[in-house]
């Protein structure tokens, strides 16, 4: 889609779904910050030496906008997350005309499935306010992150297969589309790129990818990988190559916070631990004994505590352990990744790649367009991409 899309121009948008939440407010407050040069990149994948010279846009090219269900202004949220500890309150002051113009950028987001519109109708808002978006503020690319609330496992139907069944279904009285996908539909309509930091559906339906593929346009997800899951991947590939069987592998978060509430609810805690519980079986090659639970507790706000129990045998079979406990700062690992991906996405377009970004499986507990888990291996495709990158300035 050229419509609007400027040639020569740097300036990118980074447009949130579930733009007053907490990764979101976190995005925007850090990209501020580091801007003013009041903090540094750290935890920014992207600021790398290996990612030097690869034509990724700079921070100050970045435009922030988004959409939200709900209306508790940015600058009060940020207030919410300083109050909470994840922001320093010094920081509040130096950063608001930020705060101030990412949220006269927040538009209404679609909070119930549209009922009884084609497709095409009940995104149609979206489109528009996306595409308005990148030429107000004259962007060569728009990048749409997904981080809202995270939706219960969606019920597959033969109508997401291909493109023609979905616009179909979608002219039924009751459409079975998951809000994720509508807004992966809007964006590749609007011709932006997609990245899904939640578990949600978003752009895995085959009619989306079917659909990124005719306008032209990358996407990737799913699901940030910002805690337990990463040391995970980084753990299980030591265990594969020491040739030490794994007899069990058992997972317990607790955590606070807005998305802790969403996934109190079991439905949307199953959709995490599908997508937590994939890396496992597949770097061991098999399927491990043991879950991983997900409990709220509301008193723990902003911060996360993942306990970890590996039990594992050696020769002779004899059994020994091992445990690990993260404590984590969830926004605060997770903000630098979304920022991360929209520099990485922007140059993914810009460079013509289509469909599925396995090349950013690191960011991802469960990768799409490849079934690489282990971190290291990720990594080392991220870099040759970036290697890629550097030869094509
Ligand atoms: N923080 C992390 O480390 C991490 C890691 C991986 C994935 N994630 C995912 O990122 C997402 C955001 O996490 P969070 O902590 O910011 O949660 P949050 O609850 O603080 O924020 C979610 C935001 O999404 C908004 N929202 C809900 N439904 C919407 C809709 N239909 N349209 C537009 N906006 C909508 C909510 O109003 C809220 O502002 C979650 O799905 C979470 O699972 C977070």
């Amino acid at each position: 889609m050229g419509d609007g899309i400027l040639a020569g121009n740097s300036r990118v948008g980074l447009w949130l779904i579930g733009a007053r939440g907490s990764v979101a407010a976190t995005v925007v407050a850090g990209a501020a910050a580091i801007r003013a040069g009041m903090m540094p990149a750290t935890g920014c994948v992207s600021e790398l030496p290996d990612f030097r010279d690869t034509g990724l846009p700079n921070f100050n090219d970045l435009v922030f906008g988004g959409h939200d269900i709900v209306t508790v202004p940015l600058p009060k949220r940020v207030e919410q997350l300083a109050q909470d500890g994840v922001i320093p309150a010094t920081l509040l002051g130096p950063i608001d005309g930020a705060l101030v113009a990412a949220e006269t950028e927040i538009r209404p987001g679609i909070g119930a499935l549209p009922v009884g519109q084609t497709l095409s109708e009940a995104v149609a808002p979206i489109v528009a306010d996306l595409v308005s978006f990148r030429r107000r503020h004259r962007l060569a690319r728009v990048v749409v992150v997904n981080v809202a609330s995270t939706e219960r496992p969606s019920q597959i139907s033969a109508a997401h297969d291909s493109l023609a069944g979905l616009e179909e279904a979608m002219s039924d009285t009751c459409p079975a589309i998951p809000t994720s996908s509508l807004y992966a539909y809007a964006a590749f309509r609007a011709g932006c790129s997609y990245v899904d930091f939640t578990p949600s559906a978003g752009a895995r339906l085959p009619a989306l990818d079917e659909f990124a593929r005719v306008q032209g346009l990358p996407y990737a997800g799913s699901d940030g990988k910002t805690g337990e899951t990463l040391v995970k991947s980084a753990l299980a590939p030591m265990f594969a190559h020491r040739a030490l069987r794994v007899r069990s592998w058992t997972g317990v978060n607790l955590l606070g916070g807005g998305d802790g509430a969403t996934l109190a609810e079991p439905a949307a805690a199953q959709s995490k631990t599908m997508s937590k519980g994939r890396a496992l079986e597949a770097v061991l090659g098999t399927a491990v004994e043991g879950a991983v639970h997900i409990d709220y507790v509301p008193e723990l706000g902003e911060w996360k505590t993942a306990w970890d129990h590996i039990s594992f045998e050696g020769f002779f079979g004899v059994r020994m352990t091992i445990q690990f406990t993260w404590q984590g700062c969830d926004s605060a690992l997770a903000a630098p990744l979304v920022l991360d991906l929209a520099r990485l996405m922007a140059r993914a377009h810009e460079t013509g790649r289509v469909g599925p970004q396995g090349q950013l499986a690191f960011f991802f507990k469960d990768p799409v367009g490849t079934d690489e888990h282990r971190l290291v291996m990720q990594y080392e495709a991220l870099r040759q991409w970036a290697m890629l990158l550097r030869s094509q300035r």
